[in-house]
This record gives C-alpha cells, structure tokens and sequence, in this order.
C-alpha cells in the first residue's frame, strides 16, 4: 500500500495518470501497470475519506486544488447574495436557501472564477456572476424535479425541494431564484457594460436557445428516429449553454482579448456537452449514495440519452473524444491551462 500511495504522491499531474492518458510510447503493458495502481490509489484515498488536503496532495490535481481554495468563498457569498430574510411568513426564502445552499459540486461558479483568473481578472470581482450562474443552474434543478417534469424526490443527496415545501413554493422559489440572479449581476457587476454583458449571456444561456430549450426538447422525446445530432443539441442546450456562459462571463469580467474568450468558448462548449453525456452514464452506472439523486430514472421515463441512443461504451467514447478537442482549444493558455485539463479529465470518471 506504501508503494502505491508513494507512487500517487511522486505523480507529477492528473493528466499524466489519468485513465485516457496516452500509453508511454515503447513500454504499454508498464503504463498499463501504473494506470491500475494510479486507479486503486485514487479509489482507496476516496473511499477512505482521508482530509480533502491531503487527498489534494495524494492526486495532484490542480483544478481540485483550485476548488479546495475557492469553494468556502462561493459558498459565503451563496449565502450573503440569498441571504435570511424574516419579513413575511412566507416560506419562499427558506425554500430558495434549502435548495441553493445545499451541497452541490458548484461547477459553474468555479469555471466563473478559474476563467476570470486566467485571463487575470480579479476573483472578487467575479464572485457575483459565479453567484448568478450557480442560481439559475439551482433555479433548473429545483423545476427538474417537479412532477410535471422529471418527478425527482431526491436532489443533493436530500428530498427535492418540492418534497419539502410543496409544488407552489418549489415552483415560486425557482423563479425567485432566476430573477435575484440578475438582480446580482445588474447590482454587483461594474462597470456598467459589463454587467450588461453578462445579463445577456446569462439569459441567452438560460433562454429558448439556451436551458428551457433544451429542457423542452427533453421534455418532447426526440422520437424513435431520433438522430445523435439532435440529441447534440438537445444537451448542448440543457446542460451545455450554461456551462459555457460560466466560462464566458468569468472570461467578460476579466476584459480577456478576443481569442482568449474563443478558447474558453469552444473548451465550455465540449466540456458542456460531455458534462451531460457522464451525467447520463452516472444514471445508468452511478449509485443514489454518490450522486446524490435517483440512478435510473432516464430509463424508466424513456428518455433520449446518449447510453440510451449509442449504448455505454461509444457514450463513453465520445465524452473521452470531446474532452480531447477540449484539451485543444485552450492550448492558448500554456502552463495555466493543466487546472482546466485536470478537470476535464476528472469529469471522465466522477460518480457524482
Ligand atoms: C446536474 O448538474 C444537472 C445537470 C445539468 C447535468 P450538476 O451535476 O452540476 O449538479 P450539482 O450542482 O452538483 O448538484
Ligand atoms: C437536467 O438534466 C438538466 C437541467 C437543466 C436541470 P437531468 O434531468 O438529466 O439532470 P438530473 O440528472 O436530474 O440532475
Ligand atoms: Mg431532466
Ligand atoms: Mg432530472
Ligand atoms: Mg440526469
């Protein structure tokens, strides 16, 4: 067991272990053997719960130290941007909090504020569009569960919020949550222009071209004919668009030049849409206990999902595929780039 944490601890990045590595030109069955010892390392370091630092040491993960760094921030100013409120007796603000501050990987915000960093903007200064975009995304989560649309009774590893407060509440707490999600850019983004840019992504990201269009399309059924670009744009809509309006506005805030904002479009656009193709696989592979949500579900509603429409192993394929073309399109980034590569890579094998 020394041997094999020693072996994780001497890794020099996440990439260079990770499961879609290139083999080591000449010696195949070496890395073969390094990449299962990487494997069980990781899985035991995990399992064993061993303090978030230490496991960040174990695996090297820059984007995982990244996250370690910013999440205590983005979950402070979750809380100051949706703050208690005991003015009326309404359950409306406990069902808006209950929902927003439990404990999501808050992807999103972090993308907000790694593509503000990168481009050399000031983290601070994009708290608040890393705040607005996790309220929208929060804002989808609680309508996706609602009966009428996927009938979901766990979210976060806790019932859904309709559970909780009842369709009505749960249905006014989403739009409640939308609208203070541009109440904060429009109040907290300076200048002005760039508030007003980031409003308008943030609503062409959440829009009919957007979320509640793919959420729609979701909603419809692709049919029996249906068609692997459809279902592209299908998930490049529902889960994709807001992805990447994560890394554009974290991309706007810092004033980043016009082919730095290209890269990290096209890197929101493949990551996106592979985040929703391993979302589909987590419910065919994952556990309730991990994901914190039904496993399953897709299946059983019939939806049109990748595993559904190519089977696991070429779903597979193709997140592995556009993570690559990912890798590529922020090559414009040098040295500061191996975070979002780490990412990309551990989107490939999370179980939540
Ligand atoms: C789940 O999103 C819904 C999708 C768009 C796939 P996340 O997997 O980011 O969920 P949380 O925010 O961590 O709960
Ligand atoms: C929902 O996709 C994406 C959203 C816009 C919320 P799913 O329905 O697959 O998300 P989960 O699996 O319930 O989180
Ligand atoms: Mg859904
Ligand atoms: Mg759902
Ligand atoms: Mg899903």
């Amino acid at each position: 067991m020394v041997f094999v944490l020693s072996l994780a601890v001497a890794g020099h990045s996440w990439k260079d272990h990770s499961p879609v590595g290139l083999p080591i030109a000449g010696v195949p069955e070496a890395w073969m053997i390094v990449r299962a010892l990487y494997a069980s390392a990781s899985g035991l370091i995990w399992d064993l719960h061993i303090p978030i630092y230490y496991r960040n040491v174990m695996l090297n993960n820059p984007f995982e130290q990244f996250t370690q760094a910013h999440l205590p921030a983005i979950e402070h100013a979750l809380d100051r941007y949706c703050p208690v409120d005991a003015s009326s007796n309404a359950p409306l603000n406990e069902a808006m909090r209950y929902s927003l501050l439990l404990p999501g990987k808050r992807i999103r915000p972090l993308l907000v504020l790694f593509a503000a960093d990168i481009c050399g903007g000031s983290i601070e200064q994009a708290m608040p569009a890393a705040c607005a975009v996790e309220m929208v995304h929060v804002f989808s989560l609680i309508h996706d569960d609602l009966p009428a649309m996927d009938d979901d009774d766990l979210r976060r590893g806790k019932p859904s919020n309709h559970k909780v407060y009842g369709e009505a509440q749960a249905i006014l707490a989403g739009d409640a949550l939308f609208a203070r999600a541009f109440e904060v850019l429009a109040s907290q983004i300076h200048p002005a222009a760039t508030a007003l840019s980031c409003i308008q992504e943030l609503a062409e990201a959440a829009g009919p071209n957007g979320m509640a269009g793919g959420q729609s399309m979701d909603m419809q059924g692709l049919g029996d004919d249906a068609k692997i670009e459809m279902l592209d744009l299908l998930h490049r809509r529902k889960t994709g668009a807001l992805i990447r309006c994560a890394l554009r506005m974290g991309g706007i805030i810092a004033n980043a030049s016009q082919d730095r904002l290209a890269a990290l479009t096209k890197y929101g656009e493949h990551v996106g849409l592979a985040f929703q193709i391993t979302d589909d696989l987590l419910d065919v592979e994952g556990t309730a206990a991990k994901a914190g949500k039904t496993i399953g579900k897709d299946q059983a509603q019939g939806k049109c999902t990748y595993p559904a429409l190519l089977g696991v192993e070429k779903s597979r394929k193709r997140a592995e595929m556009l993570i690559e073309n990912a890798m590529k399109a922020i090559s414009v980034f040098g040295k500061k780039a191996e975070a979002l590569e780490s990412l990309g890579e551990s989107l490939l094998t999370r179980d939540h």
